[in-house]
């Protein structure tokens, strides 16, 4: 599903920093990973680069046989919105956009047909179990609410590729843990191949991969017996 190999990421700046070094490792379909590391280690980097947000500046990445790095910014970006879905730790919602309509976007951008849309919609949130709060606003929803609409939100191109960082980092345990398990019932119902950045050994724990980075370099790379 994903190959990098030796992947580097430089950012000119006022000082260059130098986020990720020779970053070679594959992932295989349906596999679900955690990546985990200190702070500034290069995790969000490596998402985005994973995610085709961005590019390396040397290597190679592949996701689903398409080498990102070759791909200019319009292929990359068709492409992202058909493979690859991605969760952020802030939800990114759109404040003035009803939950439905938020999680129809990504269908709206595809030009996808409005009674499909709708179909698709009451699917996703039976799925994340907000059936009930399609005509909410973002802001009337709790923290764990609001992350379950951005999963929706995901889940509704049924994208192969599923990039999450720091999916319960705004989440006390317990609506972390409901993140979670809903993550990994989407992992065995649609063997989407998840990769999840996090801080958090719990979270991890639901993974059956763990990938640890420091200084840009992977430091440790095992499999942990999470997961299914
Ligand atoms: N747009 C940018 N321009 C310049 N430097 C950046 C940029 N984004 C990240 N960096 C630097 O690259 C390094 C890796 O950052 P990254 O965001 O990938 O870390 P991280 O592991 O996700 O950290 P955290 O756990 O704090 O989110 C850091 O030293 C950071 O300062
Ligand atoms: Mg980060």
């Amino acid at each position: 599903m994903l190959k990098l190999h030796d992947v580097t990421k430089t950012y000119d700046g006022k000082s260059e920093v130098t986020a990720l070094t020779g970053i070679t490792l594959t992932i295989e379909p349906g596999e679900m990973v955690a990546i985990m590391g200190p702070s500034g280690s290069g995790k969000s980097t490596l998402l985005n680069l994973l995610g085709g947000l961005d590019v390396p500046t040397s290597g190679a990445i592949v996701v689903a046989g398409q080498d990102l790095a070759k791909e200019n910014e319009k292929d990359r970006s068709l492409f992202r919105r058909s493979k690859i879905s991605y969760i952020f730790q802030a939800y990114h919602l759109m404040p003035t956009l009803k939950v439905s309509q938020n999680v129809a976007l990504p269908l709206h951008l595809a030009g996808v047909s409005s009674g499909e849309i709708t179909r698709k919609v009451a699917r996703v949130l039976q799925e994340v179990g907000l059936e009930t709060r399609s005509n909410h606003l973002p802001d009337e929803l709790s923290g764990g609410e609001r992350q379950r609409v951005a999963i929706a939100r995901a889940l509704i191109t049924d994208a192969p590729l599923l990039l999450a960082d720091e999916p319960t980092g705004n989440l006390d345990t317990a609506r972390g843990e409901e993140v979670l398990s809903l993550l990994r019932t989407i992992h065995r119902e649609h063997n989407t191949t998840i990769v999840m950045v996090t801080h958090d050994h719990h979270a991890a724990s639901a993974c059956q991969r763990l990938i640890k980075l420091r200084d840009g370099r992977v430091e440790g790379d095992s499999a942990i017996g999470g997961g299914k």
